[in-house]
């Protein structure tokens, strides 16, 4: 054992490692995690205080009830109110809806987000290339944007 020097210098640089690790580990690691198996517990809380911002067609039913009877007669029954008017939980408040009234949406740029001609598209969803088809004129001055069918 006259060497045992190099061993025990080596078993110092291990240990000196291990300790490191664990100290950065339990800097890096978030409290709570492991509570609930591979998660942070605290994410939930984290997610729950987010303030909702889409209401959802029933709370627009509420009020625009007309609307959404033409739109479920169409063919844009499995298109959301909010797909086309952005998220509105804000204007969708039962006491106050004229807090935030939705800006309506510019049917140029709107139907082409969707309707843009693109190989990468199923086959059957109906496409036109806009530029072509509209000749420039906003898509509602044709199509009425709740039932598009002509
Ligand atoms: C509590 C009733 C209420 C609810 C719920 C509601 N709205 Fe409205 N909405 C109104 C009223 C009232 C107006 C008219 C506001 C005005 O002219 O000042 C309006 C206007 C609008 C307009 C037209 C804005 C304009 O410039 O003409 C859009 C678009 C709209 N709402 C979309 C929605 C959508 C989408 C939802 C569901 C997420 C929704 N609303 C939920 C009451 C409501
Ligand atoms: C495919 C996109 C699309 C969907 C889905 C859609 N809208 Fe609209 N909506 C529009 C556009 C575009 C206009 C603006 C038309 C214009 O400029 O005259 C509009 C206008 C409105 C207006 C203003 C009054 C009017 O009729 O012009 C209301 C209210 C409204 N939408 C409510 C709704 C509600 C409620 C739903 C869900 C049931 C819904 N929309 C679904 C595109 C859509
Ligand atoms: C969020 C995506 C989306 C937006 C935005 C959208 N559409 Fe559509 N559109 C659809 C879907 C989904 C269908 C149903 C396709 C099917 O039946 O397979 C459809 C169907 C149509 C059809 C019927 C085609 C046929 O087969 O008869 C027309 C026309 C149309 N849309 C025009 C428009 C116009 C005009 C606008 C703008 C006001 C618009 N769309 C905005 C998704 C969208
Ligand atoms: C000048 C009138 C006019 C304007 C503007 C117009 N369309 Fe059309 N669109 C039509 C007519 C007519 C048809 C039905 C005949 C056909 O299938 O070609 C149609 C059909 C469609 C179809 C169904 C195509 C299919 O394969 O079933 C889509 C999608 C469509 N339009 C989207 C749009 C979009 C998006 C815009 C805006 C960029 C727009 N249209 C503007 C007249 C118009």
């Amino acid at each position: 054992m006259k060497d045992a020097a190099h061993l025990i210098r080596l078993a110092a640089v291990f240990a000196a490692g291990f300790i490191a690790f664990l100290l950065i580990r339990q800097a890096l690691v978030p409290a709570g995690f492991g509570k609930y198996g591979h998660f942070r517990a605290g994410a939930l809380d984290d997610i729950r205080a987010r303030k909702v911002s889409f209401a959802g067609r029933e709370q627009c039913a509420i009020c625009h009830d007309d609307r959404v009877k033409e739109l479920h007669a169409g063919k844009h029954a499995g298109v959301g109110c909010e797909a086309c008017h952005e998220a509105q939980a804000k204007h969708a408040q039962l006491d106050d809806p004229s807090t935030g009234k939705p800006v309506l949406p510019d049917t140029k740029v709107l139907c082409a987000r969707c309707h843009e001609k693109n190989n990468a598209k199923p086959r059957g969803f109906p496409q036109v290339a806009t530029a072509e088809h509209s000749g420039g004129e906003p898509c509602k001055s044709c199509h009425n944007p709740h039932s598009p069918k002509l």
